[in-house]
């Protein structure tokens, strides 16, 4: 089970506190498992792990098979909950530079659709030029302004590298199960599809093709990621504050009720900068609505400590802290010798860079407690294929229960819609006119 350690907010709560919240939980996890609360027809995403390697898993890796097979690269296409998770999961199994050195046989993976930068889109021209590439678009609407743009520019440079033909061996369509633009233009084209069940949103739909075609391109086995989803569905079922996903939601709750306004979600590991991403749309988009809601930001530490740093350590207390921490991998670094010493780095020679890591940890969660900051700790474990599964559904369950306890719909989005209309009528879309 993933640790959650709430030692560090004490200063701030009271036990008290958290027992006074036992009724609330318990009635936010059951409002959620029940089905009974607003939005209710979004709650598909909770069951979805299995063990079992269903039709569509078979598919999956029998694409991801050909698609590493006659690709140098995988162009993945998509905006927010359809971009966000696979992204996440294969750069936190994989580190930011997963793509180097790769090709035929193991493909690059580039992602597309996500904003509408023409930098973006050129380099992204550059890097396919001369080399073999399929392409995933990921929307449930298939209407998507940035992810409907980079599909038509793929799609004909697709036909015009290959032929209409075989240009359709290329393209993977993963959406709604029957309706929707990309819907229809798959069945028209007669392109595989991949289902995005209707009942699941896109924050919520990271175990759907939407992450495990991606993940499976990349070299990872979704089996493995379900096993672990699987484990994290039946354990996290406790209805106690046993279960660390009662610990999380409570406390979260319970700081933002104490003026604790901005989560900070921070891990060491570089790798996890977008996985940062990831929970950071489901947290926010899921809970800040009404007025309401905790603004989450992600950071990378050490890394952010010489940014964020001054701001977290005296800046405004209106923050808290959630520190995610892996077992150190078996490869070990050490620190080595130099005889001139001139970095003064020799009292720590012999030593392991996790050692190091470790002390920098312990030191900086001190320093905050210090400071006025609660932290919550996460201690995941070994980071492999199954713990990511459990990751991406503990922390689903969390935000769940979570938003529940604040009061608001947690799979609702109206506010995204309000960019979208003013740019609509700036562009002259029919129908945006007024
Ligand atoms: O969480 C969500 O629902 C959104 O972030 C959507 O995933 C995003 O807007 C993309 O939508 P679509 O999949 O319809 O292109």
């Amino acid at each position: 089970m993933i640790q959650v350690d709430i030692s560090h907010v004490w200063g701030q709560l009271s036990l008290p506190d958290l027992l006074a919240t036992e009724k609330d939980v318990f009635a936010a996890h059951k409002t959620l498992t029940e089905g009974t609360g607003l939005g209710n027809d979004f709650l598909g995403w909770l069951k979805l792990p299995t063990r079992e390697e269903t039709q569509e898993l078979r598919r999956i890796r029998a694409a991801a098979q050909r698609i590493r097979a006659n690709s140098d690269v995988f162009v993945v296409i998509g905006i927010g909950g359809s971009y966000l998770g696979p992204r996440a999961a294969i750069e936190l199994l994989q580190g930011v530079n997963h793509n180097i050195g790769k090709g035929k046989g193991d493909p690059q993976i580039f992602f597309a659709g996500n904003g509408l930068s023409t930098r973006a889109w050129n380099e992204l021209c550059r890097l396919l030029e001369g080399k073999d590439f399929s392409v995933a678009i990921i929307s449930k609407s298939g209407t998507t302004t940035e992810p409907a743009i980079a599909t038509r520019a793929l799609l004909g440079m697709l036909e015009q590298k290959y032929g209409v033909a075989d240009a359709k061996e290329r393209i993977f369509a993963i959406t709604d199960p029957t309706k929707g633009a990309l819907r229809q233009m798959a069945t028209e084209a007669g392109w595989e599809t991949f289902v995005i069940p209707a009942n699941v949103g896109g924050r919520y739909s990271v175990l759907t093709p939407v992450g495990l075609l991606p993940m499976a391109v990349a070299g990872i086995d979704p089996m493995e990621v379900m096993a672990g989803a699987a484990d994290a569905m039946e354990r996290y079922d406790l209805r106690s504050f046993e279960n660390p996903v009662w610990l999380y939601a409570a406390i979260r709750n319970l700081l933002y009720r104490n003026g604790k306004a901005i989560e900070l979600f921070e891990s060491f590991e570089p790798g996890f900068r977008m996985f940062g991403g990831w929970w950071q749309q489901l947290f926010g988009e899921t809970e800040g609505k009404d007025g309401k809601g905790i603004f989450p930001v992600t950071a990378e530490l050490t890394a952010d400590l010489h940014s964020l740093g001054q701001m977290i350590q005296q800046g405004q207390r209106n923050i808290f802290e959630t520190m995610v921490r892996f077992d150190p991998p078996e490869k070990r670094a050490v620190v080595g010798p130099d005889a001139k010493n001139l970095d003064g780095l020799n009292y720590l020679e012999g030593k392991t860079l996790d050692f190091v890591d470790e002390q920098a940890f312990q030191g900086t969660l001190a320093a905050h407690v210090d400071g006025g900051v609660p932290v919550i700790t996460m201690q995941m474990g070994q980071l492999n294929s199954e713990k990511l599964g459990e990751m991406f559904y503990f922390l689903e369950l969390s935000c769940g229960v979570s938003a529940y306890l604040l009061g608001v719909n947690p799979f609702n989005q109206p506010g995204v819609e309000f960019y979208k209309r003013n740019m609509f009528k700036l562009l002259g879309k029919p129908g945006y006119e007024a």
